[in-house]
């Protein structure tokens, strides 16, 4: 029996798994990889490491990372998304033995506390409203330990005349508030309320998606 979407108010994308990969590349203006690999740099990984990837699509990005793990080790990228068509597509380009999906709601994590060395998500956080944000990042506080990372990629203030005209246009053709709450800088703010150190900004693309990283604190690391 084909498994269940999670229930969830985040803006599922059941519908589109079956062109997500052909889609992704064009609205990252061919710098996908770049942007990946970014992210997967400021994770800083070490082989032994688990990392969960939060609305993780089609798993590009936790494929990535798993390349940088080892099972063996105890290494693991754990993807999930509420999608289950999503995830079935993840699944069937799995990689290594370090990388593993599954059907789950962000917001409701079914992970033991400090589960994970380091919590990341790319293009997630626009797809929910305000209190499925702060659920999220109250329970990726929940999974990691002290000193645990948290890097997040999303829609951020515009920095730039394009980035402005394609951020709002996307929130009023799409007729997404949650895209707005992202693109008026709220999610900072949000990551600190939640107990993570204040978020650097690490990158902009596109002049409209920031990369944060912060930590839980505590544990004896230096800062994000
Ligand atoms: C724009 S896609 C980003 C996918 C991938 N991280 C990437 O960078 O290509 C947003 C994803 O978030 C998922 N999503 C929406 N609400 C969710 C929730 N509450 N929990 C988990 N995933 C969710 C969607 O199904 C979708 O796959």
């Amino acid at each position: 029996m084909d498994e269940r979407s999670a229930v969830t108010r985040g803006r599922t994308l059941d519908h589109a798994a079956k062109v997500y990969d052909f889609c992704e590349p064009i609205l990252l203006l061919g710098k996908q990889g770049a942007y990946n690999r970014e992210i997967v740099a400021l994770l800083e990984l070490e082989p032994s490491q688990r990392v969960l990837d939060l609305g993780c699509g089609t798993g590009e990005l936790t494929r990535m990372i798993a390349d940088n793990l080892d099972a063996a080790r105890g290494g693991q990228a754990v993807g999930v998304d509420a999608a289950a068509k999503m995830i079935q597509v993840a699944r069937k380009k799995r990689g290594n033995d370090a990388c593993r999906f599954d059907v789950v709601a962000a917001e409701s994590l079914p992970y033991e506390d400090g589960a994970f060395d380091a919590v990341v998500s790319s293009l997630f956080f626009h797809h929910v409203d305000l209190e499925l944000k702060q659920r999220t990042l109250t329970e990726s506080f929940r999974v990691l330990p002290p000193g645990g990372k948290l890097v997040i990629a999303d829609m951020h203030l515009p920095t730039t005349w394009m980035g402005w005209l394609v951020s709002w246009t996307s929130r009023w053709f799409f007729m997404q508030p949650q895209i707005a709450e992202n693109i008026r800088g709220m999610l900072p703010g949000l990551m600190t309320e939640a107990g993570f150190s204040p978020p650097l900004i690490r990158a902009y693309y596109f002049g409209y998606i920031a990369i944060f990283t912060c930590q839980k604190p505590g544990g004896g690391h230096g800062t994000a």
